[in-house]
C-alpha cells in the first residue's frame, strides 16, 4: 500500500485536514475492519449477511458522488468473496469472464488511440466519484495509485503490474489493441476476480478518455514507451 498512499498524499497538499485523501484512507480502513468482521460471523465464508450489510449502510451517508448501494454486492464481488481469495470454480470464473466480455463496447469510429498528453492527466487524476467531490467532476483513472507507468513519476502503487514500455513491449498489433481496451473496459472479461477497476462498464471514463490512455499505453511517443 505505500505506492496508493504516497500518490494519494501527493494530492492532498494545501487542502483542509478533514477533506485530505488519507480521512478517506482511514475510513476505507474502518468499512473494511467491520466487513471483516461481519464476515469473520459468516459461516460459509465470504457471503455477507443481511445485518452486515445493514450495519454498513448505517454507518455512511449518501452524497451525490458516492451513494449507498456502492455497498450492494454484484453477483461477481459475492462469489469472489466466497472464494476468499482461493481461484473460483472453473465454471464459475468462465461463465463471470464470459458475462464481462460480452459488456464490452468497442468505439464506434473503430478508432481506438487518442492523444497520450492527455491520458497522462488522466492516469495522474484520482479526482470524481469519490465522496468529497462535487457532482458532475471529471473522473480520473488515478492509474498511478496501481501501476507503475510513465520513468517520470516516481509515485505509483504496485497493486497492478508494472505497464513501463508497455506498448514497446508488446507492439500494437490489433489483438494487442483490442486486447487493451477490453481490459480497461472490464478487467473482470480476463481474471473474474481482480482489483482494477471496470472503466468503461462502470461509466468511470467517457470512451474518448479511454481512448486517450490507450495512447498513453501504446503510442510510441509516450513517456510509458521511453
Ligand atoms: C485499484 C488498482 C488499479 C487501478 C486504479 C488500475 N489498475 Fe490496471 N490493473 C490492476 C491489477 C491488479 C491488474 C492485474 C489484474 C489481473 O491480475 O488480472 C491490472 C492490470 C492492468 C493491465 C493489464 C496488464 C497486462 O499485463 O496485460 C492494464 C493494461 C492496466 N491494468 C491498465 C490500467 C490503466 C491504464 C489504469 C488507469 C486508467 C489502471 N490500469 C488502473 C489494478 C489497477
Amino acid at each position: 500500500m505505500k505506492g496508493p498512499e504516497m500518490n494519494i498524499d501527493k494530492r492532498a497538499t494545501g487542502r483542509p485536514v478533514a477533506d485530505r485523501p488519507w480521512t478517506r484512507l482511514a475510513w476505507a480502513g474502518v468499512a473494511s475492519v467491520a466487513l471483516a468482521g461481519g464476515l469473520a460471523a459468516c459461516a460459509s465464508g465470504g457471503s455477507r449477511s443481511a445485518d452486515v450489510t445493514e450495519s454498513l449502510k448505517s454507518s455512511f451517508n449518501a452524497r451525490p458522488t458516492a451513494g449507498l448501494e456502492r455497498l450492494d454486492q454484484s453477483e461477481l464481488q459475492r462469489a469472489c468473496s466466497d472464494a476468499a481469495g482461493k481461484p473460483l470454480p472453473k465454471a464459475v470464473a468462465d461463465r463471470l469472464q464470459e458475462q464481462a466480455l460480452a459488456s464490452i463496447k468497442y468505439p464506434a469510429d473503430g478508432q481506438f488511440l487518442g492523444d497520450w498528453k492527455e491520458g497522462e492527466r488522466i492516469a495522474q487524476s484520482g479526482r470524481g466519484l469519490q465522496f468529497t467531490d462535487a457532482p458532475g467532476t471529471v473522473a480520473g483513472g488515478n492509474c498511478y495509485a496501481c501501476h507503475r507507468l510513465s520513468r517520470q513519476e516516481l509515485a505509483y502503487g504496485t497493486i497492478g503490474p508494472s505497464l513501463y514500455q508497455y506498448g514497446k513491449l508488446r507492439g500494437n498489433s490489433a489483438e494487442t489493441v483490442k486486447y487493451t481496451w477490453s481490459r480497461l473496459w472490464n478487467p473482470h472479461a480476463f481474471n473474474a476476480c481482480n482489483a482494477m477497476p471496470r472503466f468503461g462498464a462502470a461509466g468511470i471514463l467517457t470512451e474518448q478518455q479511454l481512448k486517450h490512455v490507450m495512447a498513453l499505453l501504446l503510442d510510441p511517443a509516450s513517456p510509458v514507451n521511453q
